[in-house]
């Protein structure tokens, strides 16, 4: 198997890329092969449809993106929804992510939005087959402090999704589908 964990938020100070770091972290704790994508590093284009495709930024991201089986994606919640370089990066990238596992780690201001994620999981399920895992990591500030996740239930909830992605080992709706028939 092959993991990939994407941190999208462009913050300096992101704690969902905190929360990106423990998942790698303790995905290639497990001797697994893992490979990290910091958005803040690609200076990616905006989607327009058209002529973004073709630039060696956006394909090599595709390239990284189809290489995985199992993609653990860091979210900032915005106006209750994913923030939009993350949907962006789905513009971008399409079919790319047809048929992965695919996990959520958010990072929230408050505790209110916790079912903001469903618009970006509801896309990739019903676009791009992609396999939800259905425990995703929703933290608030309060989760953090100087710069770490000080919150160990987090912590806690991160192994959780890495234990359950790992347990997937790669599986997709034909998979499932061929192991039942
Ligand atoms: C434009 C904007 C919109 C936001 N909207 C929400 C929201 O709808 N719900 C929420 O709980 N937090 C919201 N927040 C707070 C962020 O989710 C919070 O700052 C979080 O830490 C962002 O993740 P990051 O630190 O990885 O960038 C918003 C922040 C910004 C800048």
């Amino acid at each position: 198997m092959s993991y990939l964990v994407i941190s999208t938020s462009l913050n300096p100070n992101s704690k969902s890329y905190l929360l990106a770091r423990e998942a790698e972290k303790q995905l290639t704790g497990g001797g697994r092969e893992v490979d990290f994508l910091d958005l803040r590093k690609l200076r990616l284009p905006l989607c327009d449809g058209s002529t973004v495709y073709s630039r060696p930024a956006v394909a090599k991201v595709r390239k990284r993106i189809q290489w995985a089986t199992s993609i653990l994606v860091g979210v900032p919640i915005y106006n209750y929804d994913c923030g939009s370089a993350a949907k962006n990066l789905v513009e971008l990238t399409g079919d790319a992510w047809k048929e992965k596992t695919v996990g959520f780690l958010c990072a929230a201001g408050g505790r209110s939005s916790y079912m903001s994620i469903m618009g970006l999981a509801n896309s990739l399920m019903l676009d791009f087959r992609c396999l939800i895992v259905p425990r995703f990591v929703y933290a608030d500030d309060s989760s953090f402090a100087e710069g770490v996740i000080s919150d160990a239930a987090v912590t806690g909830r991160i192994a959780q999704l890495v234990a359950s992605t790992v347990k997937l080992d790669g599986a997709n709706f034909d998979t499932l589908l061929n192991a039942h028939h």
